[in-house]
C-alpha cells in the first residue's frame, strides 16, 4: 500500500514524535495539523513512537478500506464505523458489510471515523503497541506518559521516581520501554492495589516498585533518584487549587532532597501559577524548560525542573 499512515499524538509532541522517526529510522514526516503526522515514508509497526495514540490511513472511499485491510494482511477484518449521522453511519456499515466483513464496534481491527475521514488501524493503536492499563479518572494517557519519559532523557540503569504515580502508568511505560529500575508511590490505597495489578498484568514487576506512600514525605534516600517524572494533582479532578500552595511545596522539598546531584525531573501540572512559585521558592531547584500539552481537553505544562546549586554536603 502506498498510502500514507497518519500518527494522532497529544498536541505538543508532534516535533518529538517526527524527531524520533527521523533520528531513529530515516522516517520522513510532514506535520498535518496539531497533533497529526503524515508519514510520507514507510514505517514498521515497531517504530512507532509510544507518543503516537492512533495510527491511521486517509479515508477515501471504500477503496481506502480495501487498502487499509491489505496493509494489515486480514482479508475481512472486523469493523467499527464513527460517524455523527446516523445515515452516515449506516450507509458505511453496509458498504462494508457487503465486503463479508463483520460490525464488531467492541472488537474492531479496522474503526472506520467519518467525522475525522481516517480509517484507523485496531493492532497499530497504542493499547494493542504498549500494553492495556486500567484506568481511574485522573489517569494519564499513556502517549502522555511516554511524552514525560521521552522529556526526562532517562539513561539506562537510571532511578526512575514517580510520586504521584496513580495506576502505575508513567513507571510502566518506563519499564515497557526502557526496561526500569522505578518507584511508583501514591498515598491512594485503591489507585496503588490497581498500579500493582498493572504491574503484573504488563509483567514488569522486576523493574518497578510499588508502594503507598505520601510524595511530601517519600520512603526514599537522599540522592537516590536520577529522574523524577510525575503528572501532579491539578487540583481540577484530583485534590483542589488550596492544597496544592502547600502539597507543591512539600513534593518539590522531597524531590530535591532524593535528586541526585545531576537529576532531572519532568513535571505536568495545570496548576500553572501554583507551581511556578512554588519552584521559586524552592531554593535548591530551578525550572529550566517547559512545554504546553494538550489532551483530552486539559493543556498542562510539562515543567522540566533540575537543580540550581549543587545538593548539600552528605548527599549524592
Ligand atoms: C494526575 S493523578 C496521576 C495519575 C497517574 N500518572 C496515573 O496514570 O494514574 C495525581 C495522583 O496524585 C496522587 N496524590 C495526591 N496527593 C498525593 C500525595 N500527597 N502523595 C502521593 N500521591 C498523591 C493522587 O492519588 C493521584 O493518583
Amino acid at each position: 500500500m502506498t498510502t500514507p499512515l497518519l500518527l494522532t499524538c497529544p498536541v505538543g509532541l508532534e516535533d518529538l514524535v517526527r524527531g524520533d522517526l527521523r533520528d531513529r529510522d530515516g522516517v520522513r514526516s510532514e506535520l498535518l495539523g496539531p497533533g497529526v503526522i503524515r508519514c510520507t515514508d514507510p514505517v514498521q509497526l515497531n517504530q512507532v513512537p509510544a507518543m503516537v495514540d492512533r495510527v491511521s490511513i486517509a479515508l477515501s472511499g471504500i477503496d481506502s478500506a480495501i487498502d487499509a485491510a491489505g496493509f494489515l494482511g486480514i482479508q475481512q477484518p472486523t469493523f467499527r464505523v464513527q460517524a455523527q449521522d446516523p445515515a452516515v453511519r449506516s450507509d458505511w456499515i453496509g458498504r462494508l458489510a457487503a465486503l463479508g466483513w463483520v460490525n464488531e464496534p467492541g472488537d474492531w481491527i479496522l474503526n472506520v471515523d467519518t467525522d475525522a475521514q481516517v480509517i484507523d488501524l485496531g493492532p497499530w493503536h497504542w493499547s494493542r503497541r504498549i500494553g492495556h492499563l486500567r484506568r481511574l479518572p485522573a489517569t494519564t494517557p499513556g502517549p502522555v506518559a511516554a511524552g514525560l519519559l521521552r522529556l526526562a532523557k532517562l539513561r539506562p540503569g537510571d532511578r526512575l521516581l514517580d510520586p504521584c504515580a496513580g495506576v502505575g502508568t508513567v513507571p510502566i511505560v518506563d519499564a515497557l520501554l526502557r526496561g526500569g529500575p522505578s518507584y511508583s508511590i501514591d498515598q491512594d490505597p485503591e489507585s496503588t492495589r490497581m498500579a500493582a495489578e498493572n504491574i503484573a498484568n504488563a509483567g514488569v514487576q522486576q523493574a518497578v516498585s510499588v508502594l503507598e506512600g505520601d510524595a511530601a514525605d517519600l520512603p526514599i534516600d537522599d540522592g537516590s533518584i536520577d529522574r523524577v517524572v510525575s503528572d501532579l494533582p491539578f487540583g481540577k479532578r484530583i485534590g483542589s487549587n488550596e492544597l496544592n500552595k502547600t502539597l507543591y511545596p512539600a513534593i518539590l522539598r522531597e524531590v530535591e532532597r532524593v535528586l541526585t546531584a545531576d537529576g532531572r525531573c519532568v513535571l505536568l501540572s495545570d496548576d500553572k501559577r501554583v507551581f511556578v512559585e512554588s519552584v521559586a521558592h524552592a531554593r535548591g531547584l530551578k525550572i529550566s524548560g517547559e512545554r504546553v500539552i494538550r489532551y483530552n481537553g486539559v493543556t498542562p505544562t510539562a515543567y522540566i525542573v533540575r537543580r540550581s546549586r549543587r545538593p548539600k554536603r552528605g548527599r549524592a
